[in-house]
């Protein structure tokens, strides 16, 4: 059977017709493979890789190459879903002309159909700027991982006197181009108000039931990172321990010697 490439323009469709976004993170082959396999719309590579894959604390240090890198494996699945690259800290937030050239980076060298950076109305000028040479982008406000240091923590924004900013954010990036939003940690009645305010798709992230689609990382789904089960999370599956235990299962019958047999050998 012919499979259809997801496009933008489909992509916008879905909310015209009331149809929700599925998105899902991946960062390699395998995953490309499997996550596009279940049928989801959007392959987000996030930066998230930086904490789930490499194993730091936060998404700051994650670098250009390393994000061109698991794009690169990403696209190597070939996926039927739209392929958004995020944007590394550091890569868009000093100039525009350093945002276009690492934009454009992940377009030309990683096979990318989109971006996705952090911020609102202070990025504005970036989103502008980048979907103006037709790289289109997602934008992403209210919890944004990548200021982790100004909000204090991993804190649910736009509580109380905090919503009208956030709906400031999303008028913004709206108008400076966006084609999507991700909406990361903010109270469900917020992200609902903003999603029927707005004209491009919202992608919700710990932000309820209201938006028009919805994000979350693969790792978490599956049960793979045990270190952090924030609450908006839904496990699917608990992979760690059947991991381990085939590990561990492995381990023994090597030191015992019922691995490899003659039906494992060649003649
Ligand atoms: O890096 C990431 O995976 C993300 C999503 C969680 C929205 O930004």
């Amino acid at each position: 059977m012919m499979r259809k490439k997801i496009t933008i323009p489909e992509i916008l469709q879905m909310k015209q017709a009331g149809r929700r976004i599925t998105v899902l993170t991946a960062y390699d082959f395998p995953f490309a493979r499997l996550v596009d396999d279940g049928g989801v719309d959007i392959i987000l590579v996030g930066d998230s890789a930086g904490v789930v894959f490499s194993g730091h604390d936060t998404t700051l240090p994650v670098t250009m190459d390393e994000m061109l890198y698991h794009v690169k494996a990403v696209k190597r699945a070939d996926p039927r879903a739209l392929v958004v690259a995020d944007m590394p800290f550091m890569s868009y937030q000093v100039s525009i002309e350093d945002a276009c050239r690492n934009c454009g980076r992940m377009i030309k060298e990683g096979g990318a159909e989109a971006v996705k950076v952090e911020g609102g109305s202070s990025m504005a000028h970036v989103i502008r700027a980048v979907s103006t040479i037709d790289i289109p982008v997602m934008a992403h406000i209210g919890l944004t991982p990548q200021s982790v240091h100004r909000m204090g923590g991993y804190k649910v924004q736009g509580r109380k006197d905090q919503a009208e900013r956030i709906m400031d954010d999303a008028l913004a990036v709206q108008h400076a181009g966006a084609f999507a939003v991700v909406l990361e940690g903010i109270p469900a009645a917020l992200a609902a108000e903003i999603t029927a305010e707005l004209t491009i798709p919202t992608i919700g992230i710990g932000a309820g039931p209201g938006c028009d689609g919805q994000v979350l990382v693969i790792h978490d789904i599956l049960g793979l990172c045990e270190k952090y089960s924030p609450k908006f999370v839904k496990r699917y599956a608990e992979l760690a321990p059947l991991i381990s235990g085939a590990v561990k299962q492995y381990v023994d019958e090597v030191r015992s010697g019922e691995f490899p047999t003659e039906e494992h050998s060649f003649s």
